[in-house]
Formats: structure tokens, C-alpha cells, sequence
């Protein structure tokens, strides 16, 4: 069956569901104390921070902010037929100019990703841009990216669960564990 295959994939559990969660307090915490009732343009990169944005949007309880969402798809160095290429699928639906960006990323690995978007929101003039990481794997950096706000430091392994994916699988679970085999091998 299928979905017995798709577990035995499953390693080590990284992180459970109460660090996540305290790591989301924290960081809520940091940025409520940082934006000091300022509005917040929150921006999403799906798919693989929809969980951890979802629930930092929800401990920044009643501080103001709108939510918006960017699509990217990224071919990392080492993978066949990328550059480091990264692709902006949907670009965001309100404009950043004048605004308090804070993009939400999952993960940070190589920094391509951030660097992309980051160069590119910049460019768009926002009143302020920062970046808030749930992880940060810093491991095999490519291009150097400040991280504002940082949750967990990730291990040198390839993760899944709470958001992040192999092969479109296992963003429900609601830790974040180790796959037993790398997808690239
Ligand atoms: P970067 O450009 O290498 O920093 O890639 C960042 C993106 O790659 C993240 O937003 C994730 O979508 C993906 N990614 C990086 N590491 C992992 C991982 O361990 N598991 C799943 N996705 C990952």
C-alpha cells in the first residue's frame, strides 16, 4: 500500500510539535516587540510555509498585518539542470512599495531562494524588508542572506513535515522529521 511505503521514509523525528510551537511564541514574540504596533505586510512562500505561516499569523494575534503570498520554484546548484535558478510562479497580489515587508520562509539552505525574493522586494521599494526563517540550515550556503528572525537550527539532513515536502508528501504531519533516504541518491 502506498501510504506504508510513503512511512517507511520517515526518520528521526528533528522537531516535535511543542518546539515548534515555542519556537513560533518566540518568534512572534521578537517581531510584536521589533514592529511595536506597526502594520505588517506578511508574505508566504508556498507551499512549504504554509503551516509555520499560518500559525505565526495566529500568535501575532491582534497585531496589525495583511497577508499575502508568493509562489517560487527553485532548481538548487547541485541539482541537474540548475543554476541556482529561481522562478517567481505568483507574484504577490497587493504592492509592497511604502509597506513593512516580512517574508516567511520554511527553510533557508542554500539562500538562493531569500536572496531572490529579497532582492526582488527590494527592489519594489517596501518601507522596511526583513526575513523570518523557521529554519535555518546553514550548512551548504551558497549565497550569504541575513535572516531577521530565526525559529530552529536545522541539522544537515533533508526534512519533512509542517509544511515541508518530498515529492509533494508529508507537509500534513505535524512534526518535523528526517527522511530515511536522501532524494537525491
Ligand atoms: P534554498 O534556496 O536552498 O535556500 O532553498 C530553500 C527552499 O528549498 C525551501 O523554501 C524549501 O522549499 C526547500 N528546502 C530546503 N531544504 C529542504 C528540506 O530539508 N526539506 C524540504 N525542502 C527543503
Amino acid at each position: 500500500m502506498k501510504a506504508v511505503a510513503q512511512d517507511s521514509l520517515l526518520g528521526e523525528v528533528v522537531f516535535d510539535a511543542a518546539q515548534i510551537a515555542s519556537a513560533v511564541e518566540r518568534l512572534a514574540a521578537e517581531i510584536k516587540r521589533d514592529y511595536a504596533g506597526e502594520p505588517i505586510m506578511l508574505v508566504g512562500v508556498l507551499k512549504g510555509a504554509i503551516a509555520f505561516y499560518a500559525d505565526l499569523m495566529r500568535a501575532l494575534g491582534e497585531h496589525p498585518l495583511t497577508l499575502d503570498f508568493v509562489v517560487v520554484s527553485s532548481y538548487g546548484s547541485g541539482r541537474e539542470g540548475g543554476k541556482g535558478d529561481v522562478r517567481l510562479l505568483k507574484d504577490l497580489d497587493q504592492k509592497p512599495a511604502g509597506k513593512n515587508v516580512l517574508l516567511v520562509e520554511d527553510i533557508v539552505d542554500e539562500g538562493l531562494t531569500l536572496d531572490y525574493l529579497l532582492n526582488n522586494l527590494r527592489s519594489r521599494e517596501p518601507r522596511s524588508l526583513r526575513a523570518c526563517a523557521l529554519m535555518d540550515k546553514p550548512f551548504h550556503r551558497v549565497v550569504p542572506v541575513t535572516i531577521d528572525y530565526i525559529g530552529l537550527t536545522a541539522p544537515d539532513a533533508f526534512l519533512v513535515g509542517y509544511g515541508l515536502d518530498y515529492q509533494e508528501g508529508f507537509r500534513n504531519l505535524p512534526y518535523i522529521c528526517k527522511l530515511k533516504r536522501h532524494p537525491q541518491s
